[in-house]
């Protein structure tokens, strides 16, 4: 398979990617929109004319409630949808939480905010996406997604040991198979799905990373004060590769891949220690999509 190039790169920001793109008439959702990558992925689709939902815990001006943690809530928004949705943008997240939480029933939060709430989400707004006629899913992921592939006897950490940032990585690597998962199911219903990774940015993200983990990122020098390497993104360029594959008429039938931050298909390689660029082949094994769409559909289902 020939690997997708676009024009962009790394500093490319979202505006820039949808210059002289026309959204009007589109309806877009964006989980976690209210800060971050989420706030500028907004601006930017709303700036090209979309009709942009904010989906967030703290609904405020314009935006709707959702706690992904929360299968309540997120079948309450999936119920609540009409019509029919042309993107959604599944951006929220959260990172290397200290110690093993849970949500109200019992799943590591990670993997029930990162994943199988966005699972529940899209899964509930299947017609709603099939209704819109060339439909795109967009898995905000990680290069984290390196770290770790999907443990599916022990997803939750209840038998091994709890660990921060596998948490995360496990979580991530299945944002990108539901990608691959939904590119294998939903074709013949126009809908494509791509996973992505933002790149480094500062956001409300880290703020459960302590100072040597932030230093250790070399975003913070020796008396605390945060630091931006070069390597860092503004928000506004973190956005760019969200927009990309949520409205981007270069990606029009592209579907079940991964971009990296500089806005290029990814390099598939070996995952593990030693990976820091590419995505893994554990997230895009379509074996693994499979048993992790099973899985999710059990784990929804049931709860
Ligand atoms: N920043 C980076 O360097 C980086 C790198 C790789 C990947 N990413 C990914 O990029 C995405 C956006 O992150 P960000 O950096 O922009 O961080 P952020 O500013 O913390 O944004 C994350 C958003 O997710 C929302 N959220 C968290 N838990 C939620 C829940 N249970 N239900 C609904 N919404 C929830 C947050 O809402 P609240 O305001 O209510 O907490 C927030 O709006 C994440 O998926 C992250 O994993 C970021």
């Amino acid at each position: 398979m020939t690997r997708i190039t676009t024009p962009f790169d790394a500093r490319t920001t979202a505006a820039e990617v949808l210059a002289g793109v026309d959204l009007t008439g589109r309806r877009i959702i964006v989980t976690g929109g209210a800060s971050g990558i989420g706030l500028e992925t907004v601006r930017a689709l709303r700036d090209a004319g979309a009709e942009v939902t904010v989906a967030t815990r703290n609904p405020g001006d314009g935006r709707q409630p959702l706690d992904l943690s929360d299968l309540d809530s997120v079948r309450a928004f999936t119920a609540g949808w009409t019509g029919p949705v042309h993107a959604i943008v599944a951006n929220a997240g959260i990172m290397a939480l200290p110690t093993r939480q849970v949500a109200a029933n019992g799943w590591e939060l990670q993997l029930a905010t990162n994943f199988l709430g966005h699972f529940a989400l899209v899964t509930g707004l299947h017609e709603n996406l099939r209704r819109a006629a060339g439909a795109r899913v967009v898995m905000v992921s990680s290069g984290a997604q390196l770290g770790a592939p999907f443990d599916f006897d022990d997803p939750h950490f209840e038998r091994r040991p709890y660990d921060p940032w596998v948490a995360y990585a496990q979580s991530k690597t299945a944002d990108v198979l539901l990608a691959v998962g939904i590119a294998r199911r939903w074709a013949a219903d126009g809908i494509t799905a791509n996973a992505l990774e933002p790149g480094y940015i500062h956001t409300n993200l880290q703020r459960h990373l302590d100072a040597d983990a932030m230093r250790a990122l070399g975003a913070m020098d020796d008396e605390g004060n945060l630091l931006t390497p070069d390597y860092y993104k503004s928000p506004e360029q973190g956005a760019a590769t969200s927009v990309l594959l949520a409205a981007s008429p270069l990606l029009d039938g592209v579907t079940g891949r991964y971009f990296s931050s500089d806005n290029q298909e990814a390099e598939r390689v070996p995952g593990g220690a030693g990976a820091t660029a590419g995505v893994a082949d554990w997230s895009m094994d379509p074996v693994a999509a499979d048993r992790l769409w099973d899985h999710a559909l059990a784990a929804t289902a049931a709860r």
